[in-house]
């Protein structure tokens, strides 16, 4: 059983019939660049396309990329629920956005043929280098800011051709964006891009690439890096005492993310308020819990709830203290679990002992996700202060 796998196959497969803008990359296709899958070209040998040869005169983009998940694209998760050569159609629609090179594909797009130029090295060097530079024997980049700054007595051994494409959301669009029939519940499953459009960042020109790539770095840090979501949102605590009631609220400010808080499906953000004694230990019966995220089920057919934080927007928690302790205080805490829903996806293969999926990989993929959730931010009020006058 492959739920999510199957449903993403056949929405993908109906659509690039349905609408040709998706099979080429939508709007970024428009310039033919996302066309998929991506064509290097005979040019350049396939060992030059290595990301570990770029890094020999790119170093410093080399090691931003290789700490950013664009090269763990194709790891155990992806990974543990393809069979490439069986299912050759699953496989092409995951490797979409996952590992676009022709090189990068076992068999060849539409045909049941083994691909005789596939590179197992490249294929797991998931979205790298090549996957956004090279095309057609020719590496591409943005328009040099700084022409002389690269090391004397470097050469380039390529040519490279300039595109102001490099600087545009579109470019980003062409993975980060589904679009007409990927919804459920009226909502496209991946609108990044167009959060983005709509919102004040897109109206003013401020890119994708000036957020997740600073001065160019290849940082592309996200709902993984607690610093960066803590750049993006503002937590605030006030009190809230009405008549005989003493209380808390929590908020939540989308501050400086240039989409929905967080956008996918994938991530959840956990809001808990709870009351300790004198001692620390927790009261039991006093937990109170909220999620900001968009939560779905397994096979994606049903929303559970979507709370998620549009640009500048807030999301409120608000925390009644109902019995009241000497000594105690009132605690908040926000929890980031930025893949809970492949957690909970992996975790229910596991526990179906699902045939389709590869064992060693599931298992890494499980541990992986297992322990990605983090502390975001953590609060302790007294209750006395809760009882000042405001
Ligand atoms: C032998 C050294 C060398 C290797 C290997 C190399 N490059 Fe370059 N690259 C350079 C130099 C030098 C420049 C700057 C001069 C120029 O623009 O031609 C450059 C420029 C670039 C640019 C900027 C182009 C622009 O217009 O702003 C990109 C992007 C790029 N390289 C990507 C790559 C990728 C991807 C690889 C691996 C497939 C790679 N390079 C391999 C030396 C190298
Ligand atoms: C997901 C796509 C993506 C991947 C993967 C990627 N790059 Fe880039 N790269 C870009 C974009 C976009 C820019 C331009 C950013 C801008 O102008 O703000 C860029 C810019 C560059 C530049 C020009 C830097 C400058 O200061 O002018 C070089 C060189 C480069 N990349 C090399 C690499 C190398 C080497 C790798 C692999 C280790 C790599 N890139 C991986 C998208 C990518
Ligand atoms: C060829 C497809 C492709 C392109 C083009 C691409 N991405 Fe990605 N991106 C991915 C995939 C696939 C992942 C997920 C990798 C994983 O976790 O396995 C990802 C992950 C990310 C993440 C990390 C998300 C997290 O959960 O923390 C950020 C940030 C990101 N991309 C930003 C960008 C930006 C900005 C651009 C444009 C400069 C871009 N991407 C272009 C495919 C792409
Ligand atoms: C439109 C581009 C796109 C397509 C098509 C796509 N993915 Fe992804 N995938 C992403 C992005 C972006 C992320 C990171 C954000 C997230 O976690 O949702 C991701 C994350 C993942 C992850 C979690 C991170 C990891 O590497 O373990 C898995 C597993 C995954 N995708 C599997 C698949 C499978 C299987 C398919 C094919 C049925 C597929 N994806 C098709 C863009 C895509
Ligand atoms: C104004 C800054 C800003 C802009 C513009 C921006 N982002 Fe982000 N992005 C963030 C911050 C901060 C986070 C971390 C919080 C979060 O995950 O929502 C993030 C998170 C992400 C993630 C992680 C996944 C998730 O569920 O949140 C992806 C993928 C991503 N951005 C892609 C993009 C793409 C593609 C664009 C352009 C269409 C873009 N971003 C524009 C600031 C920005």
């Amino acid at each position: 059983m492959r739920p999510v796998t199957l449903r993403i196959l056949a929405l993908l497969f109906s659509l690039a019939a349905a609408f040709p803008a998706f099979a080429a990359g939508g709007e970024a296709g428009a310039t033919g660049y996302w066309k998929r899958p991506v064509n290097v070209g005979s040019v350049m040998s396939i060992e030059s396309l290595y990301p570990e040869k770029c890094a020999k005169c790119h170093l410093s983009q080399y090691e931003e990329w290789k700490g950013a998940l664009h090269s763990k694209s194709a790891g155990p998760g992806l990974l543990a629920q393809l069979d490439p050569k069986a299912d050759p159609q699953t496989a092409g629609s995951c490797y979409y956005c996952h590992a676009p090179l022709v090189v990068q594909s076992e068999v060849i797009a539409g045909e049941n043929a083994p691909n005789g130029s596939f590179d197992e090295k490249l294929k797991l060097s998931g979205v790298s280098c090549a996957v956004c530079h090279v095309r057609d024997g020719g590496v591409f980049g943005p328009a040099s800011l700084n022409p002389g700054g690269f090391k004397i007595g470097v050469k380039a051994d390529h040519v490279s051709l300039q595109k102001e494409f490099f600087e545009k959301a579109e470019f980003c669009a062409a993975c980060h964006q589904l679009y007409e029939g990927f919804d459920l519940n009226g909502k496209l499953l991946v609108n990044t891009y167009a959060e983005w459009k709509e919102s004040e960042y897109g109206k003013n020109g401020v890119t994708c690439q000036n957020c997740h790539m600073p001065g160019r770095r290849h940082l592309f840090r996200g709902i993984h890096d607690p610093e960066m979501v803590k750049s993006g949102v503002k937590i605030e605590v006030e009190r809230t005492a009405q008549g005989a009631h003493i209380g808390a609220k929590l908020r939540i400010t989308n501050s400086g993310v240039g989409h929905y808080f967080p956008t996918y499906a994938t991530p959840l953000v956990v809001i808990k308020g709870f009351l300790i004694d004198a001692k620390g230990n927790v009261l039991r019966g006093t937990s109170k819990e909220a999620s900001i995220g968009r939560k779905v089920n397994l096979d994606l057919s049903k929303e559970i709830f979507d709370t998620r934080i549009a640009p500048h927007k807030s999301y409120e928690f608000d925390y009644v203290v109902k019995r009241p302790v000497k000594g105690g205080m009132l605690v908040f805490e926000v929890m980031v679990f930025p893949d809970e829903f492949y957690n909970r996806f992996f975790k229910n293969a596991v526990k179906n002992h699902d045939p389709a999926m590869k064992k060693a990989e599931l298992e890494e993929a499980l541990k992986n996700t297992s322990g990605s959730g983090y502390l975001l931010f953590k609060k302790a009020i007294p209750l006395k202060d809760l009882r000042a006058p405001l």
